[in-house]
């Protein structure tokens, strides 16, 4: 059996997917965090794994930049392959002064401007999209035992990078109460919601657009144990 982004036979796939953007990001935590590790997919290079940690088995796998490749890749995983649960591990802008880079963040909610819940279900109509209660429940209390603080709030998906009016983030940031953002998580709850799945997302901040700090990409790649430590607890 396979999709049409997703090579894997089935059972190959854990019940838990940890889910950066960068497929070289899960290349890298295959590689360095976990063991008995086998590739289940390289489709399009969207890189995924399945191994254990600490004897206990996870699977982590790309999801591309966006809403619509998140989309994607979540809809196939949580349909075609029994997957349960979906842990973004990501990097977002921070929209306050008071964050810095590396912080951790945890999503309450997802803000968008995104039609993406919409056209996906032509019923929904809210811009807000939630993760699942138990997932941030556990992740809050895993975060805690490993003494790794972590920060909650409302995040913004954003369909845009590039926005011609940098300074529109202030107005989301006051409207919304947004706190950070990235491009994923409100499509990704969504998908979690109309299929009966679960799914969170963890942040680490990679730049402020307040105070302009940012992180280099190699920096990136590498400088997000915190945030692996308490998704990689998922394993079972
Ligand atoms: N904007 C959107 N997505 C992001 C950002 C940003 O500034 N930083 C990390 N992901």
């Amino acid at each position: 059996m396979s999709t049409p982004h997703i090579s894997a036979k089935k059972g190959e796939i854990a019940k838990t997917v940890l889910m950066p953007g960068d497929p070289l990001r899960a290349k890298y935590i295959a590689d360095n965090f976990l063991e008995n590790v086998v590739q289940f997919n390289s489709v399009r290079n969207m890189f995924g794994y399945t191994g254990t940690y600490k004897g206990k088995t996870i699977s982590v796998m790309g999801s591309g930049m966006g809403m619509p490749s998140i989309g994607i890749y979540s809809y196939e995983l949580y349909k075609f392959y029994d997957v349960e649960n979906i842990i973004r591990i990501g990097s977002c802008g921070a929209y306050t002064a008071e964050l810095n880079l590396y912080d951790v963040l945890l999503a309450e909610s997802a803000y968008s401007e995104s039609s993406y819940a919409a056209t996906q279900s032509a019923d929904y109509k809210a811009d807000m999209t939630y993760p699942s209660q138990h997932l941030n429940e556990k992740i809050e209390a895993i975060a805690k035992d490993l003494n790794i603080p972590v920060t909650k709030g409302v995040i913004h998906s954003s369909d845009v990078f590039y926005r011609e009016n940098f300074d529109d983030y202030k107005r989301i940031n006051k409207e919304h109460n947004a706190i950070a953002v990235e491009m994923e998580s409100f499509a990704l709850f969504h998908n979690a919601n109309v299929t009966g799945k679960h799914a969170a997302c963890l942040l680490t901040v990679s730049d402020n657009l307040v105070t302009r700090a940012e992180t280099t990409a190699d920096e990136r790649q590498n400088a997000f144990t915190k945030m692996m430590e308490i998704a990689l607890s998922f394993a079972e």
